[in-house]
């Protein structure tokens, strides 16, 4: 069980306003109570922060405003004591321009390190090497330096790419990893790894390229070949768990990565679910079976004895109740609670993002300056700024869209500062801090906090909510997610209302229910034997049943 802390938003120890890791460290007995057995951690490491921590300056030295590493030392004791392991984020992508390396190579050709990062001249008209554009907007290249040489980068210019051709680099990323391995660190997410390996040819790109880079990028010819490397150098040598975000790759493509005779990773995270209302940056209209056909997909992809990683959010998405439920007052609870048992019913292993087990929601965003991140900014200067977009357009897609909504500071108390700071925070604390916080939903027995601990010691006690097969039901109903999972006798129905009216549901003729395992709304709603089930607005519930 997984519980992913954006550390720049989890608690503050000491009244900057910038989380911290002595606040983590204040907070483990949460998350012990809640049932989380890992913990990702997103970068700790000394950033200037152009893109929060992802642009990573020293990987060997905590960022200051996180702390010092007898901090970071102390958490990792207080996880383990508590039987927490820690898994940390492995940026090795790109690193910060302001990185030891890059600054060396910016120096010009012939630096000790120029060959770190990926250079090529420009084009005779001036122009960069290739059309490749970056995930951030603009060209994925900058002039830097003497010689007047480009340099790639598929994020912002402060986040130049590695180059991983290099057996220098991988060397220099294995011995990251040993470092943080040998404190006693359990594993690692490993930031955009699909995208490490490039086609060094770099010819422009076909305009079906460009429409969808991550898919275009995350083919490069070496990744599986320096995943193996890396797992045959490091992470075969220490008991480790790791987790790729899997950008621009399809389930189907996923054995290539996770298949355990294949020695890459673990698990990765796969986009479509939290993609499928996504068109660009704009949004667009989705129904419930379009959901359940993704799960559907890559369990189908995965075959029996792959894994994976479910989620519904993270600190690059919208708020799961907000996006997939509905955060209006009347259903926040009823919707969050259907999501969670949707996630952590799931066969994989579950992430679950700070907050999500509050329930908490999408910040009210109206303005542009309201925002901190760099993706939204330079969405608003490429398409607002530069007349292609209204203003009221963009801002009604970022306010459901942006990266922000889940970076607003973690719901701790309804005291000023949400518990979570002395100081002003970073970024805008959500007024509904008042209502929905830690301190209230622990208190609370019908919270969406209370639920999750619920859920998650329902699926610690029984492995057929871990490795059962999964199967859904009802595919085509675009109200009830009906799901099955199951290991020779021990048989479970998860059956979940995503409409805000009553359902009787009725259940295949085959399948008699025996016993209610989890009720989100707590009354009894179904008869052991019946062959329907009225389930309420939102309502969510787990039963035993025999097939007959
Ligand atoms: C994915 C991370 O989750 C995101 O926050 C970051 O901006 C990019 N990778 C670049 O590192």
């Amino acid at each position: 069980m997984v519980y992913q802390v954006y550390p720049r938003s989890f608690a503050d120890s000491n009244g900057d306003g910038i989380g911290d890791l002595n606040g983590i460290t204040a907070h483990l007995d949460y998350l012990k109570k809640l049932g989380v057995t890992v913990v990702w951690l997103s970068p700790h490491f000394d950033s200037p922060n152009v893109d929060n921590g992802y642009d990573i300056r020293d990987y060997r030295k905590v960022m200051a405003e996180f702390g010092t590493m007898a901090d970071f030392d102390r958490m990792l004791a207080g996880m383990r004591a508590r039987g927490i392991r820690l898994v940390i984020d492995l940026v090795v992508n790109h690193t910060s321009d302001q990185h030891a390396w890059f600054r060396d190579a910016v120096t010009g050709p012939g630096a000790t390190h120029r060959d770190d990062y990926i250079w090529r001249p420009g084009k005779a008209d001036g122009l960069p090497p290739n059309n490749a554009t970056a995930f951030f907007g603009g060209s994925a290249w900058t002039k830097a330096g003497p010689g007047g040489d480009y340099y790639l980068h598929y994020f912002a210019p402060q986040q130049p790419d590695l180059n991983w051709d290099n057996p220098k680099v991988r060397q220099n990323v294995y011995d990251v990893m040993r470092f943080w391995l040998d404190k006693g660190v359990s594993g690692f997410r490993m930031d955009v790894i699909p995208l490490i390996s490039k086609d060094q040819a770099f010819p422009d790109l076909t305009a079906a390229q460009l429409a969808d880079t991550a898919a275009t990028y995350a083919h490069g010819p070496h990744t599986h070949d320096y995943l193996r490397e890396m797992n045959r150098e490091v992470l075969s040598h220490y008991d480790t768990m790791t987790v790729g975000e899997a950008i621009g790759i399809s389930d189907a493509e996923d054995g290539k990565f996770t298949a355990a005779d294949r020695h890459e990773l673990n698990m990765i995270f796969h986009f479509d679910a939290s993609n499928v209302d996504r068109d660009g940056w704009r949004t667009k209209p989705w129904a419930l079976p379009e959901l359940k056909a993704i799960y559907d997909r890559l369990y189908g992809a995965l075959g029996k004895d792959g894994w994976t990683a479910t989620f519904l959010t993270n600190h690059d998405k919208p708020r799961a109740v907000s996006h997939f439920g509905d955060d209006a007052p009347r259903w926040r609870v009823a919707s969050a609670k259907a999501l969670a048992t949707m996630s952590l019913m799931q066969r994989g292993t579950p992430f679950i993002y700070q907050g999500d087990e509050l329930g908490m929601t999408n910040y009210p965003f109206t303005a542009i300056d309201q925002y901190n991140d760099i993706s939204a900014k330079n969405l608003w200067h490429e398409q607002v700024e530069e007349g292609h977009v209204a203003p009221a357009e963009m801002l009604a897609a970022l306010a459901k869209t942006s990266r922000d909504n889940s970076r607003t500071p973690m719901q701790w108390t309804a005291g000023k500062g949400a518990g979570f700071t002395q100081g002003v925070p970073w970024l805008a604390i959500n007024p509904n801090h008042v209502t929905i916080n830690a301190q209230a939903e622990e208190s609370d027995a019908g919270s969406v906090l209370s639920y999750y601990r619920e859920l998650i010691a329902l699926r610690a006690r029984m492995p057929v909510l871990v490795s059962g097969d999964y199967q859904d039901i009802d595919p085509g109903n675009r109200d009830i997610y009906a799901f099955t999972r199951k290991i020779g006798d021990d048989r479970l129905v998860v059956l979940i209302n995503f409409s805000e009216h009553v359902v009787d549901y009725a259940l295949p003729s085959t399948l008699r229910l025996k016993e209610r395992l989890i009720d989100s709304v707590g009354a009894a709603s179904a008869m052991a034997g019946a062959g329907h089930v009225a389930l309420q607005p939102w309502q969510a519930a787990v039963y035993r049943y025999e097939s007959q």
